[in-house]
């Protein structure tokens, strides 16, 4: 369906012939722009997460610069400008924290410049979920371009990943099993350059379901950060921002409900981390899409484990891309996914997917040969989590699905530190730790501490895996079987914040509930005592409480609750 032609909207700021389009244009010029810069093209806003600080991110005025020939050479007019860049290692109390700020630094951005389109430049976990949920409030002709996952990790002659063999190594430390030296000494091997974790960790599972939802160019997700192609397509993505922008082709026409669905039923064939559960949540509410938590659960169910990738599997992101990256996996699902979506070029999904090949079958499986029959995520119900939690089946241990155990439990996360190694702790292994104080308002952002170390004394027997319970998130590069997102948070006076050690918890997984197993009335006087005592948040300025005092449940993506829904691109009123 061809649309009607829209005036461009910088044309209220560069196409004037009076005193206001002097202003716009003359200070432009400083840049060396020549008059025909502002002949009338699109311009296009080039939204970049790059920063020093966010490693995952550091080659993204590089990748910038490539966009740029695309969009000069279709007859576009780039203009690059910065917002917040997060950091997932460097940043505390957490990332997650700021992907709000990061959301509305970017909506606001580009609702309060002219531009006509936009290339998101992002990768490190919270940056494209944030820029991307603020792109989306504003709804322009948008595209996403990713950092890449770094090259694979090398140690002693061996691949390892990002995160996944950092929660291994540690704990091999402290079970004794590997000294300390040679830990340290798998540290500069891990990463080798720029780009996102090479695991299926946060990072590359929203890359994935970014061009899932036919928001980048095919590849994109797999591609590494240095392979010069990444160049190529960035140059390409300058091409088609611009031919989106003549179209009149809008992020909300692309990033539909369906696209959505289809992005859920990839996020389970390659195994990606709970945090997109949140992100798709958050994204949906911008966009007024119908979207829940336990669509999650829904839609994924038939699709199985296909991606042999750690922490799910063995291999990493550049076998992916050598196996055929994403379009090669959605093939293999081809007839679970709307083909019909259409993409940012304006074809539908299925032109990369229906010719696309696989290489390697040991990486990226048939459906009759799955890594394993489970995946997705399990959204779990019951008197501990009245609002739901989640589960990643793939990552947790079988014989702990259903469970019955003593709880052992964390009041918050420094009392974790403090008594976790402490020989006298009084745990076993059939028992349930609990973490409180780590969901949205209590830690506050969220952090993810939810794959909780095992107490040491547990692991110098040789335990692997616990059942962990907590408010918090987990990396996508974790594993284990760790129960997340517990809604409502412990902060908020749920269920979490009554339970006490010694209380028997009842996980069912496959069943989807979890439950306390303390009666009625003796919770109801434990809320009275917790209403009582607990003391105010400490939070009395600046973001922090912003955030606190708005942001929403994890049930509900975490966002802040009057960032929900979008506000169009139109500014009638000049700055002078
Ligand atoms: Fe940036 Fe993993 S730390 S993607």
């Amino acid at each position: 369906m061809t649309k009607k032609k829209t005036p461009l909207r910088s044309a209220a700021s560069y196409g004037k012939l009076d005193r206001d389009g002097f202003i716009h244009r003359s200070w432009m010029k400083s840049q060396g722009l020549p008059d025909e810069a502002f002949d009338g093209r699109p311009v296009i806003g080039i939204c970049n997460t790059w920063s020093e600080l966010t490693p995952c991110n550091a080659h993204l005025r590089d990748i910038a610069e490539y966009v740029k020939r695309g969009v000069w050479e279709a007859g576009g007019l780039p203009l690059e400008f910065p917002v917040m860049s997060l950091g997932e290692t460097q940043m505390r109390p957490t990332a997650m924290l700021y992907r709000n700020l990061l959301a509305m630094d970017t909506e606001e951005s580009i609702r309060g410049n002219p531009m006509d389109g936009v290339v998101l430049l992002g990768g490190c976990d919270k940056t494209t979920p944030g820029q991307l949920m603020g792109a989306a409030s504003v709804d322009l002709p948008t595209i996403i371009v990713s950092s890449g996952p770094m090259l694979n990790g090398k140690y002693r002659g061996k691949d390892i990943g990002s995160g996944t063999d950092v929660w291994k190594f540690s704990e091999a430390v402290r079970a004794g099993e590997m000294t300390l030296a040679d830990f340290m000494g798998a540290e500069s091997g891990m990463s080798r350059g720029p780009g996102t974790c090479m695991t299926m960790g946060s990072a590359s599972t929203f890359a994935c379901l970014v061009e899932a939802m036919g928001l980048s160019l095919p590849y994109n997700a797999t591609l590494p950060a240095v392979d010069a192609r990444r160049k190529a397509l960035a140059h390409n993505t300058g091409r088609v921002i611009v031919d989106m922008v003549r179209q009149n082709r809008r992020l909300s026409d692309v990033l539909t409900l369906e696209a959505l669905h289809n992005a859920v039923k990839v996020h389970a064939a390659v195994g990606g981390s709970t945090n997109a559960v949140l992100h798709i949540q958050a994204i949906a509410g911008r966009l007024g899409l119908d979207f829940k938590m336990q669509d999650f659960d829904t839609l994924g169910q038939d699709i199985p484990l296909l991606v042999d990738l750690q922490p799910s599997g063995r291999f990493l992101m550049e076998d992916f891309h050598y196996a055929g990256g994403l379009p090669a996996l959605m093939k293999q699902i081809e007839g679970k996914l709307d083909l019909t979506c259409a993409t940012v070029t304006g074809e539908p999904l299925g032109q990369s997917v229906t010719g696309a090949e696989c290489f390697n079958s040991e990486v990226i499986r048939e459906v009759e040969t799955p890594v394993k029959d489970l995946s997705g995520a399990w959204v779990l119900k019951g008197n501990l989590c009245p609002q739901g939690a989640l589960m990643k089946p793939n990552a947790a241990d079988p014989a702990l699905w259903q469970h019955t155990g003593r709880a052992v439990v964390f009041e918050n996360i420094e009392d974790f530190h403090a008594r976790i190694d402490d020989p006298d702790l009084d745990v076993e292994e059939k028992d349930i730790l609990v973490l409180k104080g780590c969901g949205p308002k209590g830690y506050p952002g969220m952090p993810e501490v939810g794959n909780m170390p095992l107490p040491a004394k547990l692991l110098a027997k040789g335990v692997k895996d616990m059942i962990r319970v907590s408010d918090a998130r987990m990396s996508g590069t974790a594993y284990g079987t760790v129960v997340l997102h517990v809604a409502p948070e412990a902060e908020m006076g749920g269920p979490l914040a009554l339970v006490r050690s010694g209380d028997m918890i009842r996980l069912d997984g496959p069943g989807r509930t979890l439950d306390l197993l303390v009666d009625d009335a003796e919770l109801a006087k434990r809320k009275a005592e917790w209403q009582q005592t607990h003391p105010a948040s400490p939070h009395t300025r600046g973001y922090y409480k912003l955030y606190v005092d708005h942001v929403l449940q994890a049930d509900e993506g975490c966002d802040l609750d009057f960032l929900v829904g979008n506000s169009g691109s139109v500014v009638t009123r000049e700055s002078h």
